[in-house]
């Protein structure tokens, strides 16, 4: 759906920020940019939309060309959502919202529908917020409203620059958490840039992983996780990725293997009630940080055993290193 054919970015005629970079992007895939400050990633997703030029090579979407669009064809085609949202401060949100309809010309009745669908998408109420600012939402619904504007014209592709990077960290998961299931109804083909691990795990399909404009690795989180191709790889991702890849197993993966434990029934053991679908390292840390000793696991409801740190270190033996 997006491909990379040997892309190179130079500012000026020494900066060389993006150097040789080639990869596919399967629709309906999240690839995340990952990678210290300064070493391409924003480069690499303007250059789709072609708010930066490409020094060399090509980039395709939807196997054409980028360069051989226009920019109002670009635009309708790809969504674009920055930090800190670039709304239009003296502009409504709906307003805001409707920018590309508007510019492209859709009819009132298209419009009307379209606002309403993805303010009710992104959990705003259409009517609250339609004749608001953006200087009178929070940090977190200005970002919604952001996406809702990138959306608006139902681009196939969308480039997401650390979208949820001034969140804090309790609104941020949440909005990553919405942002998910937004996209399990509405399938974009997403590149999204981000310098942080946790986030890439959690946000990608595949992950590309920079250095000094040079691709590093392009690979699924647990790939990335498991088998780090360099030094570089194996620092950025961090000491403690066998922890981190945990989050990518659930406590279902662990069933399917290990028999959980019997319930201990002792009245002093202190029990936290998770479901199934939960992912071991929130179970794990749930352990750590001893809010429990022992884990009773729920499927639909119904009890299927109980699990303690032993089970899910032993799975972790077993699986990751
Ligand atoms: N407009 C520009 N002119 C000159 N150099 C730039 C420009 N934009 C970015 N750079 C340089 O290109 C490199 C990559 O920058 P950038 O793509 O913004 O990295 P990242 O998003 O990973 O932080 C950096 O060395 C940066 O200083
Ligand atoms: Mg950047």
């Amino acid at each position: 759906m997006i491909k990379f054919d040997q892309v190179t970015k130079v500012y000026g005629d020494k900066v060389k920020a993006v150097d040789n970079v080639s990869f596919d992007v399967p629709e309906g895939n999240i690839v995340v940019f990952l990678g210290p400050s300064g070493c391409g990633k924003t480069t690499t997703l303007r250059m789709v939309n072609r708010l930066e030029t490409i020094t060399d090579g090509k980039i395709f979407v939807n196997g054409t060309d980028v360069n051989s669009l226009n920019e109002i064809e670009l635009r309708r085609k790809i969504g674009y959502v920055i930090q800190h949202n670039g709304l239009f401060p003296n502009m409504t949100i709906e307003d805001n919202v409707m920018a590309v309809p508007n510019l492209i010309g859709w009819d009132r009745k298209k419009k009307a529908d379209r606002y309403k669908y993805l303010m009710d998408l992104v959990g705003l109420n259409p009517d609250e917020y339609r004749k608001r600012y953006p200087h009178e939402l929070s940090g977190g619904q200005q970002q919604r409203v952001g996406i809702a504007r990138a959306m608006a014209a139902d681009p196939p592709v969308m480039l997401m620059d650390e979208p949820f990077g001034a969140l804090d960290p309790v609104i941020r998961t949440r909005i990553q958490n919405e942002f998910l299931q937004i996209q399990q109804e509405v399938k974009k083909t997403i590149l999204f840039v981000s310098h942080d691990i946790d986030e890439a795990i959690k946000m990608g399909d595949a992950i590309a992983i920079f250095q000094n404009g040079k691709l590093m690795q392009y690979d699924s989180p647990s790939e990335l996780l498991a088998h780090p191709k360099n030094e570089f790889v194996r620092e950025f991702v961090g000491k403690d990725r066998a922890l981190k890849s945990l989050s990518l197993h659930t406590v279902e993966d662990l069933i399917s293997e290990r028999m959980l434990r019997k319930l201990d029934g002792n009245e002093n053991s202190n029990k936290k009630t998770i479901s199934v679908e939960t992912n071991l390292r929130d179970a794990l840390s749930i352990l750590l940080n001893q809010e429990a000793d022992q884990l009773v696991v729920q499927a639909n409801n119904k009890l299927v055993g109980a699990m303690k740190i032993d089970d899910v270190e032993a799975y972790l033996h077993q699986h990751i290193k």
